[in-house]
């Protein structure tokens, strides 16, 4: 019997549901990575489920786990893709028949969930962003990742000079492109550890017509990409403390050339100011749009 499990982590996949060797699904190369290395099972991470045959698809989802968007895209992908699908639900039993009742209410309606919205920067065109759920800021532009841009782009179209640059946790692409969209020159490399992530990014280098090369990898595993930048950004997660922003800010060091200059953003400096210290001299604070962006340059 071929299973397909979607959903499910590392921490979720018992012996039970290992049984028969099925396949995981997942949206993230960080939960690849940790379903490979604590059960050895076979993990694929991609932005759509791989086609099968299966004769089984679980799928594990519930309002704390994904947005009713994506529950709902991806149930659908699992109809697509297996004729028997099995929905393992956390949460209360009404929001489960409500997602299920929006699948068998019509099985011949497919619902795109592709969402498209402007973004720019002072001096440079609208540019219309395309997301998709499980996308971070998936329908909206997010205002750390817009001060993130406008501070970068501003002192980097003043300088006025070729550059290559890293955007870390790029999600759909917000802040390399619109830096791109007014620093001419620059030469982009997104790299983003969420495959949905990526699609979106591809995608809108091809709209905006930037040649930009757009990476799935987990930052801490990143292709050997050394000292090869002028300039990192990244709009880091924050929620579990610093540790994600660490690695980011690690990654940056290592990627920066001597001289180089790297960019983050954060709601309140004095968490992140002593994390980005201890990879750099020092973090000089830019206030923008009720954020911080902390720029440092690499000795
Ligand atoms: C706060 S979002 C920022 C997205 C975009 N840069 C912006 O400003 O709108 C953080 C992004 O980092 C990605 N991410 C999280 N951990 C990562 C890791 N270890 N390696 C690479 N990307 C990661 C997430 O998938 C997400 O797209």
């Amino acid at each position: 019997m071929k299973t397909l499990l979607v959903g499910y982590k590392a921490a979720d996949l018992t012996p039970e549901l290992l049984a028969g060797d099925p396949v995981c699904h997942v949206l993230d190369v960080y939960h690849r990575h940790a379903i490979e290395k604590v059960h050895h099972a076979r993990a694929v991470c991609s932005a759509h489920l791989p086609d099968g045959p299966w004769d089984l698809v679980r799928f594990r989802t519930g309002p704390k786990l994904m947005s009713g968007e994506l529950a709902l895209d991806l149930l659908q992908e699992c109809h697509r893709v297996c004729a028997r699908v099995e929905v393992d639900f956390v949460g209360r039993e009404r929001d489960r028949n409500d997602l299920l009742a929006k699948i068998t209410g019509d099985p011949d309606r497919v619902r795109s969930f592709r969402a498209e919205w402007p973004a720019s920067v002072p001096g440079g065109p609208p540019l219309m962003f395309t997301s998709y759920p499980g996308c971070f800021c998936h329908r909206r532009l997010d205002p750390g990742g817009l001060a993130l841009a406008e501070v970068a782009a501003r002192e980097l179209a003043a300088q006025g000079a070729e550059c290559n640059l890293l955007d870390m946790g790029c999600g759909c692409g917000l802040v390399g492109f619109l830096i791109a969209s007014v620093v001419v020159g620059a030469r982009l490399t997104l790299v983003d550890s969420h495959a949905r992530a990526v699609e979106a990014a591809r995608e809108n280098a091809a709209k905006f017509g930037v040649d930009a090369e757009v990476i799935l990898a987990d930052c801490g595993t990143p292709p050997r990409m050394d000292g090869s930048f002028d300039v990192f950004v990244g709009n880091p997660p924050y929620y579990s403390d610093y540790r994600i922003a660490d690695v980011f800010l690690e990654t940056a060091k290592r990627a920066l050339k001597p001289g180089g200059a790297c960019y983050t953003v954060v709601k309140n400096a004095a968490g992140l100011k002593p994390v980005q210290e201890r990879y750099f001299r020092q973090a000089e604070v830019i206030a923008r749009r009720g954020y911080s962006v902390l720029k440092s340059v690499k000795e």
